[in-house]
């Protein structure tokens, strides 16, 4: 597998899940608990420090050929990292209108200033804690469901926006079956606040919003779970600080790490890519690890990259990039597709090689697949 949690872990390694957590804590996994979630790369870790007797066979094949090429896992290069938000909600409830006004303060709070790029993700800095966080900008597009689709969730928090006017709707219900689903944190922010103006009814209407919620199985401070509430309007910008600490003091709790050693390999994700005027084919990358610099070289799919610039979500540019930080990367020979998988090689040539062998090994599977179309057939014929 890919990934599995430390529970299912110990399941399969037989090993009592209260040892294993203990260990887990002793190599540097703080936060192990039962449900935490292990990539393939420490499940390999922890069998080898642990000399656990079990294989993890693993047959190369096309979406898993450039495993070879990443770190080896080590968890004492582990950094605090920004968190990956996303924010969901019904139809009109106020999602872009929120995303619109962090992006602006985060201008404005910025020396370049300028025109915004669009770009599939951003970063601002929580107000009080001065702290970094990294926006998703469009969940339901094409890459998101690739990238879920195998596994891979990119987000830590999803924000859940509900209109303080229309409370609890259809795609409401959707985006909480989803965070149950994925295991993803949540916040919730009671919006448009400001339409409310006699404040006696507006406390009335977040009072009702927030008991929906709780039939809804969200375990709500104030009825003792740990799901934090704020009230906001991203119209007039009110308690919008609270918002953004909210997503932080979560964030704490989580100790979301990645490995930001200079000699980790880099990995991420594409989150969306195009070709561009003047300047060629350009993705936009989200860094799940390591410390990307101008002249890596990268391979997504079958397109190889020697990265002549990044550009961050301002356009302006940056001369390196960090774990949960999205940039604008130019220098890609062909367009690598949204949704994804990014991994840095040690040099064009072993691009080249790589990409070479897992084309080779999609041309053996398709010849494969075709084979056993034919036997299938002809049982069926006979
Ligand atoms: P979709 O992308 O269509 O799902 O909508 P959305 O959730 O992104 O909603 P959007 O941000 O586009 O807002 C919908 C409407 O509500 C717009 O007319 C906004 O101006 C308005 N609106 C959003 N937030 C607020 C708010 O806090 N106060 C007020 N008064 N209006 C808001
Ligand atoms: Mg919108």
């Amino acid at each position: 597998p890919n990934h599995t949690s430390v529970n299912n872990l110990s399941n399969l390694l037989n090993v009592r899940l209260e040892k294993l957590i203990q260990d887990l804590k002793k190599l540097g996994f703080t936060h192990a608990s039962s449900n935490y979630i292990l990539t393939k790369g420490y499940i390999e870790l922890i069998l080898q420090e642990y000399n656990y007797d079990f294989e993890v066979n693993e047959v190369v094949n096309s979406s898993n050929v450039y495993d070879e090429l990443k770190s080896p896992m080590n968890p004492r290069f582990l950094e605090t990292r920004p968190p990956i938000v996303t924010i969901m909600g019904h139809v009109d409830h106020g999602k872009t209108t929120i995303l619109d006004y962090l992006r602006k303060s985060s201008i404005v709070s910025q020396e370049h200033g300028g025109i915004t790029q669009h770009i599939g993700a951003f970063q601002c800095v929580a107000p009080i804690s001065r702290k970094l966080i990294t926006f998703l900008d469009t969940p339901g597009h094409a890459a998101f469901l690739k990238m879920r689709e195998r596994g891979a969730n990119i987000t830590d928090i999803i924000v859940l926006v509900v209109s303080v006017e229309d409370s609890i709707m259809p795609q409401t219900l959707e985006a909480i079956k989803h965070a149950k689903n994925s295991g993803n944190e949540l916040i919730v922010a009671i919006t448009k606040i400001d339409r409310i103006s006699n404040l006696k009814e507006r406390a009335e209407a977040i009072e009702k919003v927030e008991n929906s919620l709780i039939v809804n199985d969200i375990e709500l401070e104030k009825i003792g779970g740990d799901v934090q509430v704020v009230h906001i309007s991203a119209k007039t910008g009110e308690n919008m600080d609270q918002l953004e600490e909210s997503i932080i003091s979560l964030s704490d709790i989580m100790d979301l790490k990645a490995e930001k050693n200079v000699k980790t390999v880099c990995e991420g994700w594409v989150l969306e890519s195009e070709v561009k005027k003047a300047v060629g084919n350009v993705a936009t990358v989200l860094l799940k690890k390591g410390v990307m610099n101008k002249g890596d070289i990268l391979i997504s799919g079958n397109s190889i990259c020697k990265v002549r610039a990044m550009l961050n979500e301002h356009g302006a540019q940056v001369t390196k990039a960090l774990p949960s930080q999205a940039v604008e990367i130019v220098g890609w020979k062909s367009l690598p597709n949204a949704g994804d998988e990014v991994i840095q090689a040690k040099s064009e040539s072993i691009a080249k090689k790589y990409v070479a062998r897992r084309q080779h090994l999609l041309q053996e599977e398709k010849e494969a697949e075709t084979v056993e179309k034919l036997n299938d057939e002809r049982v069926a014929q006979s």
